[in-house]
């Protein structure tokens, strides 16, 4: 297994200290020391890539309804920080070029999780996989992942030079097969299926085994000591990297 980035990523960007999927939860990484960051891709009404997790904005913002319904004039102007707390009041629904931005010049490594709404699969993964060869020009290549299998291809036929990771719940039996075929060269999966059979095996074959979500330190450091690559973590304030 070579892995050659940081051990330890910071989920939806800032994990539990900031809103998920903002600006400021990439400053709060990089204010943290963390060098690397996950964070959810979706394309808005008008094909624009921007962060979300959800289908709908209800959780995460002062909007509603559906994201892919949802033009960029109208996502520009809701607030995806009250939700979190007073203080993150007015700040906005970022765009894929503007979390690169900031990624690039606070020196964070992304792990960027392509994240189609309901049919949006393929079109998702293009437009994601060319905006992020466009954006990373030549600086160190993010990882692009996904559950969805549709995405992890058509990523593939847009930009074969951006890694991909084959991100599942429970891998299935035969992943190694799946990654295989998928071209993908590493493998995500939940902390509770993260055990050390399957821990070895992504050893054996070679694969780094991502683990989402760790927030016990404990737990974090027991799972890079037998060998998992690195962890998604929200506790960006408990969890360090181990020297
Ligand atoms: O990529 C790891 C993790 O982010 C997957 O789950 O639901 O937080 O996007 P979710
Ligand atoms: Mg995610």
């Amino acid at each position: 297994m070579s892995w050659a980035h940081p051990r330890l990523i910071a989920h939806r960007c800032g994990g539990a200290l900031a809103p998920e999927n903002t600006l400021a939860g990439l400053r709060k990484a990089a204010e943290h020391g963390y060098r690397a960051v996950e964070f959810d891709v979706m394309l808005s009404g008008d094909g624009t890539p921007v962060l979300m997790h959800d289908e709908t904005l209800e959780r995460t913002t002062d909007g509603h309804g559906r994201v892919a319904e949802t033009s960029d004039a109208e996502l520009a102007r809701l607030d995806a920080g009250s939700r979190h707390g007073a203080q993150f009041a007015g700040e906005p629904v970022p765009t894929f070029g503007a979390a690169a931005g900031l990624c690039l010049a606070l020196g964070l490594w992304a792990n960027i999780e392509i994240k189609p709404s309901r049919g949006a699969d393929a079109e998702t993964a293009r437009k994601v996989a060319a905006r992020a060869r466009e954006l990373w020009n030549g600086s160190a290549s993010p990882l692009l992942s996904s559950f969805s299998v549709a995405a992890l291809e058509a990523a593939r036929e847009t930009a074969p030079e951006l890694p991909r990771g084959l991100l599942v719940e429970k891998p299935p039996p035969d992943w190694p097969k799946l990654l295989h075929r998928l071209g993908c060269a590493t493998l995500h999966c939940a902390r509770r299926h993260a055990g050390r059979r399957l821990i070895e095996e992504a050893g054996r074959e070679g694969v780094p085994l991502l683990v989402y979500t760790v927030n016990d330190a404990e737990d974090a450091a027991t799972l890079l000591r037998q060998g998992v690559a690195a962890v998604f973590t929200d506790r960006i304030d408990l969890l360090a990297e181990p020297s």
